[in-house]
């Protein structure tokens, strides 16, 4: 399959080196979607990079509590905290944010796959559940946290979405979870103007084994999974000062990171790696 750059499933030495001697001391991170799937892969790389305080947000309060419990036994130096609430509920956010107050990094990652099948076939209310959670709810997370965070100060907001943003793959069954991942990127590439004080990074985080992945009846890539370490380092990689030309753009995690900083000045000039209909040159 074509790609931007080189594509790593499983863990690379350049990507380990740049994530070693904890370079989140001191860095507090609030993370949906925590408790299973990506969100805990990346949960985990953020703890091993030493992040100095984490929260957990999910809807299944024991699930949620059980991955906090977890990490803690583990990462003595990290304070874990779990919330539950759900992302489409405002006033739950309201009150984690209240709680928790503004991290230096959030990281949306909880999502869902709605579809159930054809477009022709869908019942379109719980086909729209999904652009509930994936739109409404991450919007709802973000928005608390741009109130919440004091003005001007800098920070990192990491979007998980999904190849299914951009790829044409003709697969059947599709329509609301690209539509839906489309728009987050969307929403991302529009705020960061209003916000250039934030790094905005969209980002697909590989093809993982998760509930998510096996709802989605997704084909395993003939390449075959990601290894969710990969997805976690590159996320911790993404938030140092090396990854800041890739404010406001899409990436893959799997994406060779050597190859990706040799192509900066290309990224920078180009405008690439921003969503555009194919033909249409953008100046911004
Ligand atoms: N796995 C892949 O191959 C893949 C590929 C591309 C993109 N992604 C993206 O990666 C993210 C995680 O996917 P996954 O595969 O780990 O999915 P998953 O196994 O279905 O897990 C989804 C996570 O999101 C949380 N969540 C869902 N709806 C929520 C809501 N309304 N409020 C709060 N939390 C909610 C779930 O926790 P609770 O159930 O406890 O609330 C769970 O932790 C998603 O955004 C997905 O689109 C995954």
């Amino acid at each position: 399959m074509a790609s931007f750059a080189e594509i790593h499933k499983s863990p690379y030495t350049a990507l380990a080196n740049a994530v070693l001697g904890n370079p989140l001391a001191g860095r507090v991170i609030l993370i949906t979607g925590a408790g299973r799937g990506v969100g805990e892969h990346i949960t985990h790389q953020m703890a091993i990079a030493g992040a100095e305080r984490i929260g957990l947000i999910g809807r299944n309060e024991p699930r949620i509590l059980a991955t906090r419990d977890k990490f803690a036994k583990v990462y003595t130096g990290t304070t874990f905290e779990a919330f539950t609430a759900d992302i489409t509920d405002e006033k739950a956010i309201h009150a984690v944010f209240e709680s928790f107050g503004a991290p230096d990094i959030l990281i949306n990652n909880a999502g869902t796959f709605s579809d159930d099948g054809p477009f022709v076939e869908q019942n379109l209310k719980a086909w729209w559940t999904g652009f509930e959670t994936n739109i409404l709810g991450t919007a709802i997370v973000t928005q608390q946290f741009l109130r919440t965070k004091p003005k001007g100060k800098t920070a990192v907001v990491l979007n998980v979405t999904s190849m299914g943003a951009h790829m044409r793959f003709p697969l059947v069954g599709f329509s609301g979870y690209n539509g839906s991942k489309m728009e987050q990127v969307r929403i991302f590439e529009s705020i960061r103007f209003e916000h250039p004080e934030v790094r905005f990074i969209n980002i697909h985080p590989g093809n993982i084994q998760s509930d998510g992945f096996v709802k989605s009846k997704s084909p395993v890539p003939r390449d075959g999974m990601t290894d969710g370490v990969v997805t976690g380092q590159f996320l911790v990689w993404l938030v140092s000062e090396e990854a800041d030309f890739l404010s406001g753009r899409f990436v893959w995690a799997e994406w060779d990171i050597d190859e990706l900083k040799a192509k900066k000045t290309e990224i920078l000039e180009q405008n690439l790696l921003l969503t555009t209909i194919d033909g249409f040159k953008n100046d911004f």
